[in-house]
């Protein structure tokens, strides 16, 4: 079987390392990949950027691949699966209807009022004015979301009103997330700890992957500001076996089942952001897509059954498939180039990888990395996503930190405390 996986990050490298781990897979092409799919058994990177759906279609019958899985959102809500489908191609990802759960939080937040499923408060604005005069009579803390896409960056978390108003002006006056971006969702704010739901679907079927989380500020102690994601692990004792249960009976069933009321068959990925408080369980956001760094340690976890079950959605039939997980736990730790997730400098060589990837139960996925003249170097914020398993989370987050100890390049920085709230939540610290 040959298989196309788009996109360039570090998810994107574990996608194409889980598939290339089953016998059935011969050649996996990345477009366009990054200098770790290019040094991957079975892959070959190609040069196409993700979002040339006309290019992408074009390699796709040329070389008589038998699935692509789309990684990253853009092209999911540019229509990718809409296009291939029309061709008769086989893709692993929801339509651009469905993407909308992830391109517009205001159509998000409408299925979920309508499903009836938990999430916060809201109202949506168009206009500058009334989205200030709401804020002012709310109060702080308060929180703003771009309506589109914005690259990981349209939410603001603020504790003051000063800074909610701050939000909304960047997005109407200034336009930071351009001009698609003329609608905003203002939110009231949820207490809790955040966790990662990821599940597999076929717009019926679901099948529930393991809960995870991230760490998204880019400082030790969730300090500073928000990043793509400076590390995850799984399982998360926050949300236990029961809990995970009611997030796929009392959240993601609801939500496709309000999309198929819409005519919408939600085939793909379903991340589900949560917002955990005891025994409440809110929806922060959707997501069309794996997250990175979830999906590299979801992935490692995996003992068997992916292959099928993207098969299985991408042809609308999950019946019979299960996935199957290894008795461990996943911790994953980015190193990124300092300076991320503002300015920083690239183009650094990277010394250390095959040290630290001949540790057992380490796989170093590549984020931000190109290959030149035999050597890796830097080419992004997010550089590497040490990840390893072990029988525990200490054991697994200890090896993770052994990984990240082998390799050096210039300006790189990375968290010290990953994993420190599950061992908190597990009474270990
Ligand atoms: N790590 C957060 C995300 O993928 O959206």
């Amino acid at each position: 079987m040959k298989i196309l996986v788009i996109g360039s990050g570090g998810r994107e490298h574990a996608i194409a390392w889980k598939l290339s781990q089953d016998n059935r897979v011969e050649k996996i092409y990345v477009a366009p990949g990054n200098g770790g799919t290019a040094c991957e058994e079975k892959c070959e990177n190609v040069n196409i950027k993700a979002g040339e759906i006309t290019k992408l279609i074009e390699f796709v019958k040329t070389n008589k691949i038998d699935l692509t899985v789309v990684g990253p959102e853009d092209p999911l809500s540019q229509g990718i699966v809409d296009d291939f489908e029309k061709e008769g191609l086989l893709i692993f990802g929801p339509n651009k209807a469905a993407a909308q759960m992830e391109a517009s939080k205001a159509f998000a937040k409408d299925v979920m009022k309508k499903a009836g499923i938990a999430t916060a408060d809201y109202e949506k604005f168009n206009n500058c004015h009334d989205a200030l005069e709401y804020i002012r009579k709310k109060g702080a803390p308060i929180v703003v979301k771009a309506d589109g896409l914005a690259a990981g960056k349209g939410v603001t978390v603020a504790f003051s009103i000063e800074e909610a108003e701050k939000a909304v002006k960047e997005i109407f006056i200034d336009k930071v997330f351009g001009e698609a971006n003329s609608t905003i969702v203002i939110e009231d704010f949820m207490e809790g700890e955040e966790a990662t739901y990821l599940a597999i679907t076929d717009g019926e079927n679901i099948i529930p992957l393991s809960v995870s989380q991230d760490h998204k500020r880019v400082y030790d102690n969730d300090e500073g500001p928000n990043t793509g994601g400076m590390g995850a692990y799984t399982p998360a004792p926050i949300c236990n076996d029961e809990k995970l249960a009611r997030v796929t009976n009392e959240i993601a069933k609801p939500m496709i089942d309000e999309l198929k009321k819409r005519g919408i068959i939600y085939k793909g990925v379903i991340y589900a952001g949560l917002m955990i408080n005891g025994e409440s369980i809110k929806v922060v956001e959707f997501n069309a897509r794996f997250g990175d760094p979830e999906c590299q340690v979801v992935l490692s976890r995996i003992e068997s059954g992916f292959l099928d079950a993207l098969l299985g959605a991408a042809k609308g039939n999950l019946t019979g498939i299960n996935i199957i997980n290894k008795n461990m736990t996943a911790t994953c730790v980015i190193m990124i180039s300092g300076g991320y997730p503002k300015d920083y400098k690239s183009g650094y060589e990277i010394t250390g990888i095959n040290e630290a990837d001949k540790i057992e139960n380490i796989k170093v996925f590549h984020a931000g990395t190109r290959a030149e003249n035999g050597k890796i170097l830097t080419s992004g914020g997010r550089v590497l996503c040490v990840t390893a398993i072990d029988k525990d989370l200490s054991s697994s987050i200890e090896k993770a930190y052994n990984g990240v100890a082998k390799i050096s390049f210039k300006n790189m920085a990375y968290r010290k405390d990953i994993g420190k709230k599950g061992l908190k939540n597990l009474g270990a610290l």
